[in-house]
């Protein structure tokens, strides 16, 4: 076993967009484990817009992350060494691995994967994105089969899995996001019904002919001025699951919140609710079960977008942000599984 552990540590937190050059590579000791860890060997670990949120410094589900610490991340990979009868070694398990090589956890909160599936996807459609998707368009949407669905960051890992979904359910749907190789990927590969370019010049006249019959659900990862060009085509008592706020994320001059909040919820007697994935920790297998059978069935596809290398993470996690990505990007520390 070697024995050194390489690491990415965060160098300084972002003012501004953040940059590669707010991350630094280091190597330390591999953990010892003790009494009810794992040690784990990282295989893949998930590069999301989240992370960043953390990275402004202030709380947020995704915690926060400070200087000199290793840069956080949900990863998947093998136990290498066990200190805990549930977990052997041998086995693949979703801990929270950072951007690291090897790290311990207890064995009682890793999230045992089962033989059969792909770890991989654990990353995806049954880690926490899909999980997202699932619970915000199952529980806080209540989707009804026929009604007109909207998602932005459409196709990101969480918005891409939430158009197939709500498509499973028997929605319509629109999907937004930025660049047209995007919407069409969506359409001609994960049967979007239509989706919209919000950089294009003419997006909000677009949105308009995307959506006739107005919009029941908005799934909102965005906020900002996607959010306010939602508000406008609701229909009355529509709904509004705020995921998350993508578009406040890189940057320290966040947009004011956009018009027609409360006015637009009052007139069409809008519900906005908000929502962290990790109210439903009680109902993740639920959730993974169905998951797992749409995407053995190919009901349900999962877009990987992957890079290589430790050393590839920090620039790969600046051209996410720009909207370099299509479905989930992942670091892989492997070249398979
Ligand atoms: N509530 C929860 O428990 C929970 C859990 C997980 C994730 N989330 C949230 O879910 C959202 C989506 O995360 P994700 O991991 O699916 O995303 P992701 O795969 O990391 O993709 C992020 C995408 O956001 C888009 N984007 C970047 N800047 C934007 C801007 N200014 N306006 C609009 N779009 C922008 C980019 O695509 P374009 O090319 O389309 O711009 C980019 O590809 C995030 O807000 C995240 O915080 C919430």
């Amino acid at each position: 076993m070697p024995h050194d552990n390489q690491q990415i540590l965060i160098n300084s937190l972002p003012s501004g967009k953040l940059s590669a050059d707010n991350y630094r590579p280091t190597s330390a000791p591999i953990p010892v484990i003790g009494d009810g860890e794992i040690l784990v060997k990282t295989t893949a670990f998930l590069l999301s817009a989240g992370s960043r949120a953390g990275l402004q410094g202030s709380a947020s589900y995704a915690g926060a992350p400070s200087a000199g610490r290793v840069m956080n991340s949900s990863g998947v990979g093998e136990v290498i060494s066990s200190q805990c009868r549930d977990v052997p070694v041998g086995r693949y398990v979703q801990v929270p691995t950072g951007w690291q090589q090897f790290s311990a956890h207890s064995g009682y909160d890793a999230t045992v994967i089962p033989a059969d599936h792909n770890p991989i996807d654990y990353l995806g459609p049954l880690g926490i994105n899909g999980l997202t998707a699932y619970f915000g368009l199952l529980d806080v949407a209540q989707i009804q089969a026929g009604e007109n669905v909207m998602v932005s960051a459409a196709a990101g890992s969480v918005g891409h899995l939430v158009g197939q979904i709500a498509t499973l359910k028997g929605a319509h749907v629109v999907g937004i996001c930025g660049s047209n190789a995007k919407a069409e990927r969506l359409v001609s590969e994960l049967g979007f019904r239509t989706a919209v370019n919000y950089k294009s010049g003419h997006y909000r006249d677009q949105l308009k002919t995307a959506t006739p019959n107005g919009v029941d659900i908005y799934f909102d990862n965005t906020g900002g001025m996607i959010l306010g060009s939602a508000l406008f085509r609701m229909n009355l008592r529509g709904r509004i699951a705020c995921c998350g706020v993508v578009s406040q994320y890189d940057t320290d001059r966040p947009e004011p919140a956009p018009k027609g909040i409360p006015g637009l919820l009052v007139n069409k007697r809008l519900t906005m609710r908000g929502f962290l994935v990790y109210d439903y920790a009680q109902r993740f297998n639920e959730a993974r079960n169905e998951l797992q059978g749409w995407l053995a069935r190919n009901e349900l596809i999962s877009l990987t977008d992957e890079v290589y290398g430790l050393d590839s993470a920090p620039e790969a996690f600046v051209d996410l942000l720009g909207g370099g990505n299509i479905g989930t990007r992942i670091v892989r520390l492997d070249q398979a599984t």
